[in-house]
């Protein structure tokens, strides 16, 4: 039952976000920003930390082209895994050669995020050719091979046991954030794979790998109907949900979701122009989720491209007291946020992986 029950004491502002002047405003959310919530009024900076002692810190990797996983060196190789827990996965991939066989994970859907790089997902439903910026879905089940071009391809690779799909916004209308038809379906062609005696499918089960060996390729098909198929979206093609007054909570702008996690985009967007409101992202204790951002580019900031943090659920984050300082400085109206990342929020913990944690330590 969702409670509307609000009650205030002490100093605060009216509007939640505006007029703070001398007040810090912490923002206690459950559910992400969906739950009951309290907002907190002090007059210092609350996340000034002195010191920690135990495993509950926000991490991160400073550059994830530091990862070597092991398909950036072997063709039959995997992503390396960074974050996960029971609902979902991330790794990162930085594939150089075609996979040397037909591909199908039975251990749940692929939603590839390229950061860098071009090639083609060779599907059984034609090819998904893809560059940077784009999110590329494959089912559950769906047989495909990633083929990168000249070079290696940097990619966010999210994994969830569960079928993900496009989150609906249901008071926007049906053209924003995603208007359906900018999706891109596979085109079938001829891909001119040469007849072998057998041709491979690997298939990976409960993290397990099998082949089997077909005499006819499984990538080959002339045509497809349903509603299950892979497609692509190019995170530029999505709408972003603003406000010139105040900053709207990231969780308008989840592009997927799946049982336990949502993935949002962060697009570049006008920012709120209203001096006396806040910009900067809020102190807040996001109580129920796990953060995870993935930096694709953030021109003019100090956000490196290739950036992949995490922030515990419950642990208080925010732009510190310094950067709200210097922001305040030089805000103008009309600026823009530059930021264009990927940010995976999951309800249970994400357990930080070895790699993950070696790589953050540095
Ligand atoms: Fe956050």
């Amino acid at each position: 039952m969702r409670s509307w029950i609000h009650h205030a004491r002490g100093r605060h502002v009216r509007q939640a976000r505006v007029g703070l002047g001398d007040l810090r405003e912490e923002h206690i959310s459950r559910q992400g920003f969906f739950g009951p919530v309290a907002m907190i009024y002090r007059e210092h900076g609350p996340n000034e930390i002195v010191r920690v002692d135990g495993p509950l810190v926000p991490r991160r990797v400073a550059d994830t082209t530091r990862v070597e996983p092991s398909d950036q060196f072997d063709p039959r190789g995997e992503p390396e895994p960074m974050l996960s827990n029971a609902d979902v996965s991330v790794a990162i991939s930085r594939r150089a050669a075609a996979m040397p066989y037909a591909f199908r994970n039975l251990d749940g859907d692929l939603l590839y995020f390229v950061h860098k790089g071009t090639g083609m997902f060779a599907t059984e439903f034609g090819r998904l050719d893809y560059e940077p910026g784009d999110y590329v879905l494959i089912p559950k089940g769906i047989t495909f091979s990633l083929m990168p071009e000249k070079g290696e391809s940097h990619m966010l690779v999210v994994e969830s046991p569960a079928p993900l799909s496009l989150t609906e916004h249901h008071q926007t209308g049906r053209h924003m954030p995603v208007d359906p038809t900018i999706l891109v379906l596979p085109e079938l062609c001829d891909y001119g794979f040469p007849q072998r005696e057998e041709h491979e499918l690997r298939v990976r089960h409960r993290g397990i790998h099998s082949s089997i060996y077909y005499r006819n390729n499984p990538l080959v098909s002339v045509g497809w109907k349903g509603d299950l198929f892979p497609f692509k979206l190019n995170i530029r093609d999505i709408i972003p949900i603003s406000s010139d007054r105040i900053h709207v909570a990231p969780s308008a702008w989840c592009t997927f979701q799946a049982s336990g996690f949502v993935v949002i985009s962060f697009v570049p967007q006008i920012a709120v122009a209203d001096p006396n409101a806040e910009e900067l992202p809020s102190y807040h204790r996001n109580v129920d989720n796990d953060e995870s951002v993935f930096v694709h580019h953030d021109e003019g900031s100090s956000r490196k491209p290739a950036t992949l943090s995490h922030v515990p659920q419950g642990i208080l984050h925010g732009a510190d007291e310094a950067a709200r300082a210097a922001f305040q400085k030089r805000r103008v109206p009309g600026m823009r946020r530059t930021l264009c990342g990927v940010s995976v929020d999951s309800d249970r913990p994400l357990i930080v992986s070895p790699t993950f944690e070696w790589l953050s330590g540095e």
